[in-house]
């Protein structure tokens, strides 16, 4: 049986002011496209996976926000975190509920958070890849070409030599570096031996659980040895103290670098991340003078190559700007040189300190 693991325990704190704390990219519809990313994440495995088959795991503070935008799910389909212990934890959580239902379940793994383009070309490619795991200890992931050097994105570089016939799109992954410096990323892309790793991950459940147990062995033993627990009532004060005692860890550098049975199926899915300003910018539409309007009333005079992001009750007057971001909620307007962006987290961490 196929699961799917949504990971939405995320803070994404570089769509600020849109995003918050209180409210993360993931809940968001940054886009304008009628769904939150979240929803549409859940949306996108319909096909291949059934209803009570997903699971969701986020932070105790989103409890409501997952059930209002994912009504269908039932509670003991959430997983909630207690801290915040990045993906590894979340993955151990998961793979040991799964495990006291389906041993035999292949998984999928998922961001939360990403925008994909073409549907139909994302389920063909998961679903060769629910078949690959299911006849082979791998670990795979999607692999995307890259096109500028990101060091926001971990880098999979394959091993050129076809192992497999029916798949010409499939790879045995030589190396995974996640987060690369922008000169290493650089190399890395002049290479063209390079894909980003795309952050969803296929595996069988045994292959999964034994990867945790070979290269986080602490945590992997923490969730294995109260997997009793969960589903029971003492399934809370279990997680608050595993958790409590876990190192944070996300799977790409505790698992994905590590790993030798790695694998990536290369494709184009029509796939950003849309983790930044700018990203959102290159992917909507732009007036002639460049202009990126997210707004109900604005007036625009000599303004070239901006995104506003105004709340729909408020009038923007903007005048000579080039190259900005204006985005206004609640209490809170920014604007900030696009090419500045990289300093959000620092304003998000100071408007903190100040208040
Ligand atoms: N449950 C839970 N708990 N989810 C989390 C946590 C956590 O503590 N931290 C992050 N997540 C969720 C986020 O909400 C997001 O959906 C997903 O896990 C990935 O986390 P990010 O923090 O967005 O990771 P990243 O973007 O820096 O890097 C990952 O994604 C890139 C592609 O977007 C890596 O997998 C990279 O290798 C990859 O290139
Ligand atoms: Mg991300």
């Amino acid at each position: 049986n196929n699961f799917c693991v949504i990971m939405a325990g995320g803070v994404g704190s570089r769509f600020w002011p849109l995003s918050r704390t209180a409210r993360p990219k993931q809940f968001l519809d940054i886009l304008g496209t009628g769904k939150t990313f979240i929803q549409q994440a859940y949306e996108r495995f319909q096909e291949i996976v059934p209803k009570e088959n997903y699971l969701v795991v986020t932070n105790a503070l989103y409890k409501d926000l997952v059930k209002t935008q994912l009504p269908e799910l039932k509670d003991e389909q959430i997983l909630l975190e207690p801290l915040r212990r990045n993906t590894a934890p979340c993955l151990a959580y998961a793979a040991n509920k799964i495990a006291l239902t389906d041993p035999d379940a292949n998984i999928i793994i998922t961001p939360s958070d990403h925008f994909i383009l073409k549907e139909e070309e994302f389920k063909k490619q998961i679903r060769n890849g629910l078949e690959f795991v299911s006849e082979k200890p791998a670990l795979l992931t999607l692999g995307i070409k890259p096109c500028r050097p990101e060091t926001g994105y971990g880098y999979i570089q394959v091993k050129r030599k076809k192992e497999f016939k029916d798949l010409d799109n499939l790879y045995k992954v030589k190396t995974f570096t996640e987060k690369p410096n922008e000169e290493m990323a650089k190399i890395f892309i002049e290479s063209g031996e390079f894909y980003w790793n795309s952050g969803i991950f296929i595996s069988s459940l045994s292959t999964m659980l034994e990867s945790l147990q070979q290269h986080l062995t602490e945590i992997a033993l923490k969730f294995e040895h109260g997997r009793k627990l969960l589903n029971t009532a003492s399934e809370e004060p279990f997680i608050r103290k595993t958790y409590s005692e876990c190192q944070a860890i996300s799977i790409d550098y505790g698992i994905m670098e590590k790993a030798k049975n790695v694998y990536v199926l290369t494709a184009d899915f029509g796939w950003s991340d849309l983790g930044t300003w700018s990203s959102l910018y290159e992917n909507k539409e732009k007036d002639v003078q460049g202009n990126v309007i997210r707004a109900d009333n604005v007036m625009l005079y000599d303004t070239e190559n901006c995104i506003v992001d105004i709340s729909k009750n408020k009038m923007a007057v903007i005048q000579g700007l080039d190259g900005f971001i204006i985005a206004e909620r609640n209490d809170t307007l920014m604007i900030c040189r696009r090419e500045d962006e990289d300093q959000i987290k620092k304003f998000v961490t100071d408007v903190r300190i100040q208040k």
